[in-house]
Formats: structure tokens, C-alpha cells, sequence
């Protein structure tokens, strides 16, 4: 199937246009919770202590507590809506899913990051979220002023044009089987994972049951997944508290990595270009990108100054290219075609 060239979504403008989007609602949440008069190093302990129970999965009903929700405000709502935002977008310009107003369900709302997103990436939607910690969910009411019901969506009654979970599947103790019901009430279902190997197997697992999705890599498995696994890496600017706490943390945050899994029906995403895994490399004679095709590890390669006759790409773009295999998954570019960058978007206007 031929991308239709409306359909391509412009990478960079895309990041900043989030991160735009997202500061109004950072500046109204800080204030309600007080976060510019806190301890920069406190707050900083904090987030890393939430880290390291959101890792073990053992965070349980943490949102209960006044220190997590501002730790949880400060460092990962950023990160959720913005993650949100990019999936969701690229959703809508690459699968246009042919509904302009859908009805959609988010799913452990949390304070309210990924229905935000959501609100802005779909502004006719009919949105509502579905949140088991009464305080986080009065939160993100009194935030957004959006509905959310304290609810426990594994055991809720949940239709719908698109089932959103943003962090919230691997909480659960079957996500399979409750990814799969999802899947059978709705028209789409979208889960995005932080970038952790039980969120990865969760969305494999889930494209064999149900099908070809849209993935990180645009493949459907990778070889990668022995060392690493299928995740965007994008470079997006957070709010400057983020990036205060970041600058405190041990284990800092140098992209945001994470996984997902787009399924729509009647969508499918085979042979759908290949995804860069890394930005231009620069060496001694030569240029290239890592990449991602059907889940296995390509390098594209320019030699000399080849490079400057193609447009800008960005990791994490999906792109088409014509070239030579010189070695074993190593292809000299003669051609390449940016499906999703800034470039190509100048170029249409
Ligand atoms: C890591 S947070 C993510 C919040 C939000 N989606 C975001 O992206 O910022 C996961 C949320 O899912 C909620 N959650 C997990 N299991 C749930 C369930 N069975 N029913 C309702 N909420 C649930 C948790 O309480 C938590 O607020």
C-alpha cells in the first residue's frame, strides 16, 4: 500500500509541538502542587525513589501518597504526555484511523498526562479515563477538566473507538488476556510501555495474537531483543523543573525510551519502510544510519559526500530506500525517501 504523501508526519515539528502543548498544563499542575517553593534535592530523591519502584513494578498504590504524586507530577507526567503525543500522532497521520472524533478510553489515567495528549492530538474526541487511586484520579479531574472515574479497568465494562494504556497493561496481572479483550470491544487499541523488556514481550506477544501493528521498528519481532528491545529513543525537550531534577538524578534521562504498539483494523503496516535507529553517523569517508527492516538490524551507508543528495532524516523516522547490499545488512544508498521527517514536510508545502 502507498502512503498517501498527506500522510507524512514531520518528526522534529512534531516535538516541538508537543513539548509546546504540554507547558501550560505543567505550569497549572505545578502551581497545584506547590512544586516551585519545594526542595529541588528532595524532590529530586523523591522522583528517584518512585523510579526504582516503578522498575521493580512494585510502585503498588503509590499515587496514594502527597510525596509520589509530586514526584510523579515533576518527573514522569511530562514524559507520558509527551510520549503519548508522538504515538498518537503518528497514529492518526500514518494509520488514519477513519474515525475524526473518536470515542476514547484511557486506561490508568494516572494525573492526567496521556488523556491530555490525547485531547490534543484528537480534539473532537469523547474522552474519559478509568483511574483506581481516588486522589491521583480528583488530580487529574481538577487538572484537566476532563472526566475520570475511580475505577478498576480489568474489571470494568470498557467500549469504544480506541483503548489507550499508557504504563498501565504490565501494572495488571494479565495483560495479555486483558490486552485481547481490549482489542475484541474496540477498534484500535494502543499500549505504550516504558522502555522495559516485560512491556516489550507484552506488545510481541500481542502482535502475534492479533497482528501487524504499528511498532517502534515497523517490523513485526528484533533481533535486537536479546541485548535491547524494540523502542523509539526521541530526543524531546521537557519542562525546566524536568530537566533541573534530571540534572540530580543518578541514572539520568538522556532520551525518552520507550515501546508501543499500535492495532487498528483493517490496518496493516507490513513492508512499511524501515526505521532509523540512530541519527546520521559520521565516519572518515563515509556516513550511515542504523536501522530497523522487519525487525532485523540494517546499516544504510553513504559514501563520500553521497549523503548531501538526500533529505534530512532523524532517528526514529521511517523511511524507504533503494541501495546495494555490499555486506550482509549493509546497503549502499541510491535512493531514500523520508515517510516521516521535517524535511519531507518542507518540501510538500
Ligand atoms: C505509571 S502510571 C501512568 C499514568 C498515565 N497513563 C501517564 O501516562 O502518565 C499507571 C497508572 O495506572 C493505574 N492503574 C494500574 N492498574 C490499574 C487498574 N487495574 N485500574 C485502574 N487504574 C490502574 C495506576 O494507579 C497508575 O496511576
Amino acid at each position: 500500500m502507498k502512503i498517501p504523501s498527506s500522510s507524512y508526519t514531520p518528526i522534529e515539528a512534531f516535538l516541538r509541538e508537543a513539548s509546546n502543548s504540554l507547558l501550560p498544563w505543567f505550569e497549572r499542575g505545578k502551581r497545584m502542587l506547590g512544586l516551585e517553593e519545594y526542595p529541588l534535592r528532595r524532590l529530586a530523591r523523591e522522583a528517584a525513589r518512585l523510579s526504582d519502584l516503578l522498575v521493580k513494578g512494585r510502585a503498588g498504590p503509590y499515587l496514594k501518597e502527597e510525596w509520589a504524586l509530586r514526584a510523579y507530577f515533576a518527573f514522569f507526567f511530562p514524559q507520558g504526555y509527551l510520549k503519548t503525543f508522538f504515538v498518537l500522532k503518528e497514529m492518526g497521520a500514518l494509520l488514519r484511523p477513519p474515525f475524526p472524533s473518536p470515542t476514547i478510553t484511557d486506561l490508568g489515567t494516572g494525573l492526567g498526562a496521556s488523556m491530555l495528549a490525547a485531547r490534543e492530538v484528537f480534539p473532537g474526541s469523547d474522552l474519559r479515563g478509568l483511574e483506581r487511586i481516588k486522589t491521583a484520579a480528583e488530580f487529574a479531574r481538577e487538572l484537566t477538566g476532563l472526566t475520570v472515574l475511580v475505577k478498576d479497568f480489568t474489571r470494568a465494562k470498557i467500549e469504544g473507538d480506541i483503548a489507550l494504556a499508557v504504563s498501565s497493561l504490565s501494572e495488571t496481572k494479565d495483560p495479555l488476556a486483558l490486552a485481547q479483550r481490549l482489542w475484541k470491544e474496540h477498534r484500535c487499541l494502543v499500549v505504550i510501555e516504558p522502555g522495559w523488556s516485560r512491556g516489550y514481550s507484552l506488545i510481541m506477544e500481542l502482535s502475534r495474537k492479533i497482528g501487524s501493528p504499528l511498532l517502534p521498528c515497523g517490523g513485526s519481532s528484533c533481533s535486537l531483543s536479546k541485548n535491547d528491545w524494540c523502542h523509539a529513543a526521541l530526543p524531546f525537550r521537557l519542562p525546566d523543573l524536568t530537566v533541573r531534577l534530571n540534572s540530580l538524578l543518578r541514572h539520568k534521562l538522556k532520551f525518552l525510551k520507550f515501546t508501543y504498539g499500535v492495532f487498528c483494523r483493517g490496518f496493516s503496516l507490513k513492508g512499511w519502510g524501515v526505521r532509523l535507529r540512530s541519527p546520521l553517523i559520521k565516519e572518515k569517508g563515509k556516513s550511515y544510519y542504523l536501522a530497523c527492516r522487519g525487525g532485523k538490524p540494517i546499516k544504510l551507508e553513504f559514501m563520500g559526500r553521497a549523503k548531501g543528495r538526500f533529505p534530512q532524516a532523524f532517528c526514529c523516522d521511517l523511511v524507504d530506500f533503494k541501495g546495494k547490499e555490499v555486506s550482509p545488512g549493509v546497503f549502499r544508498v541510491e535512493d531514500l525517501r523520508v515517510i516521516t521527517s521535517e524535511a519531507m514536510n518542507k518540501e510538500e508545502n
